[in-house]
């Protein structure tokens, strides 16, 4: 473990990264000379999963998986946005051609983006990506303006954030279609600790849209 930290503060740089490519192929082979061949031949994972482009959060490794198990899309914050036409490429190809069972939506205390998002501060660009979670903020201001703790007021920003993402992921007509459709497919939310290495489940996940507004659910496509 210690030569893994060692190995991971050493610099990193252009050069670096090919390198460590060709050792990767070269511990991977020996332990698996058909390691390759079997990935190659095309992928089947379960499950999607929408993180925050933070370097410290990679689903893979957090979750002790491989590659070929889990397709990725992260962005800042994890934030999902109905117009992202990144993320609904993305979630749209993982439900109705990967058929995925499961999508999570996996954010991080000590999130930069949420912290930003709290802050007054103007930050460039990015300012108009995390006004989403502005917005979240304004949908739970009765909670969270009495948290006086501005670290546990973050943390509580960052988990509405995941909440009102699983939301928004069932209001999209990709998971009420594969929803109506008959298909079984899991929506998630978790928040992974910095400090802790553990995943913590909010318990939020949809199998139906029950639990959407009327104005949120969606009647069977009429072409199909
Ligand atoms: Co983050």
């Amino acid at each position: 473990m210690c030569a893994k930290i060692e190995h991971h503060t050493n610099e990193i740089t252009y050069e670096s990264l090919l390198q460590g490519n060709k050792d990767w192929v070269a511990e991977t082979l020996l332990e698996d000379p058909a390691y390759f061949d079997k990935l190659a031949a095309g992928q089947k994972p379960p499950i999607l999963w929408i993180g925050c482009s933070d370097s410290r959060v990679p689903a893979n490794q957090i979750t002790n998986t491989n590659p070929g198990d889990i397709f990725v899309h992260r962005n800042i914050a994890n934030v999902v946005v109905h117009t992202d036409m990144n993320l609904l490429s993305v979630l749209d190809y993982a439900v109705n051609i990967l058929e995925v069972e499961h999508v999570i939506i996996c954010g991080h205390y000590g999130c930069g983006g949420v912290e930003a998002a709290l802050s007054n501060k103007q930050h460039g660009i990015i300012d108009n990506w995390l006004r989403n979670i502005k917005d979240t903020y304004r949908l739970h201001y009765h909670e969270l303006d009495i948290i006086s703790d501005h670290k546990k007021r973050v943390e509580r920003l960052t988990e509405l954030n995941v909440i009102e993402g699983v939301f928004n992921l069932t209001k999209s007509s990709i998971i009420q279609n594969r929803w109506s459709s008959g298909k079984k497919l899991g929506v998630h939310g978790w928040v992974y600790s910095l400090n802790s290495g553990l995943i913590k489940d909010l318990n939020v996940s949809c199998e139906a849209n029950n639990h959407l507004g009327n104005v949120f659910k969606m009647d069977e496509p009429v072409i199909k």
